[in-house]
């Protein structure tokens, strides 16, 4: 067996909680990273955490509401008391509404099926009425959020001169307006133009700033999907040529790449785990 491919690294992951944020915060530990689980679900992500130590993996947990500087700060000195340094951070920390909360579908219902179906006899109005500050709201936590957390932990990688990698989380929704709500889909793309943005800024020192747009993966995001009927669910799979949703390991192995010395030419670059969507 190969050296692990994270051996030595401390990767940072908001949202590590719960999804696509906890199944890479598990698979960066079989990989040998001690990990940092961030989340504003204080209690999820003490759980991934201690799956990690369970497994005799090194983590940390702490509660971070990442549209908070301060937070993001503690979030990443964390990394640097804990585990004496910080050379990776996934942002996997996001809202798809400004009523999400993760676990809970009643929001979900709400704000996706019932607010689209009072709408369907009245188009151009969902767009016209929609609430400015529930776009604030989404806003702060995707894009924000992701601005600061980079922010705080590529300031502990240039402290200490690490090259390190940073991969933002965004979705097909930073280029396919159909894959989320009008605030979704805005902050995703916001996230991908972020993430081009700050590549550019910190090439010259070698820190390496990638993003991952995924498909629809099975998490408590897509989790409203499963009250489609049975013709429902067969159309939207259809529309995905590997015929299914996908699952957050399938996430956490790009993440896991882009975090690795495999991607070591990579900045600057989207990848699209989605089954094939965009090439309908
Ligand atoms: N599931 C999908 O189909 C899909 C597709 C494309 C992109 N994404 C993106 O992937 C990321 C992870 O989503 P997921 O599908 O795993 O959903 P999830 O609900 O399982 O995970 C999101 C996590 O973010 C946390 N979070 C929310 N607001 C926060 C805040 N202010 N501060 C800190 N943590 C906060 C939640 O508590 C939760 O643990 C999100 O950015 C989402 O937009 C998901």
């Amino acid at each position: 067996m190969g050296e692990a491919r994270l051996a030595n690294k401390v990767a940072v992951i908001t949202g590590g909680g719960n999804g696509i944020g906890r199944a890479t915060a598990l698979r960066f530990s079989e990989e040998g990273a001690s990990v940092v689980v961030a989340d504003i679900q204080e209690d999820k992500a003490a759980e991934t955490s201690q799956m990690i130590a369970d497994t005799g993996g090194q983590a940390a947990s702490i509660r971070v509401d990442v549209t908070s500087g301060a937070d993001n700060e503690k979030m990443a000195d964390l990394a640097v008391d804990s585990f004496g340094g910080l050379d990776c951070l996934v942002t996997a920390a996001g809202v798809s509404h400004a009523n999400y909360v993760s676990g809970d579908i009643e929001p979900d219902i709400k704000n996706i099926v019932t607010n689209r179906a009072d709408y369907l006899d009245r188009p151009g109005w969902e767009f016209v009425e929609g609430d400015p500050e529930e776009f604030d709201k989404v806003l702060a936590v995707n894009l924000k959020g992701t601005l600061l957390g980079m922010q705080a932990c590529v300031a502990r990688m240039l402290e200490s001169e690490t090259k390190g990698s940073v991969v933002t989380v965004a979705s097909i929704a930073a280029k396919h307006p159909d894959a989320g709500p009008v605030a979704y889909t805005t902050s995703k793309a916001g996230v991908w133009m972020l993430t081009k943005k700050v590549a550019r800024m910190l090439g010259p020192v070698g820190i390496r700033v990638n993003c991952i747009g995924p498909g629809f993966i099975n998490t408590h995001m897509t989790a409203v999907i499963d009250l489609m009927d049975e013709t429902e669910t067969a159309e939207f799979n259809n529309m995905i040529p590997l015929g299914r949703r996908g699952e957050p390991i399938e996430i956490a192995n790009a993440a896991l790449f882009l975090c690795s010395d495999e991607s070591s030419y990579f900045t600057g670059e989207i990848l699209h785990p989605d089954g094939g969507f965009f090439t309908e």
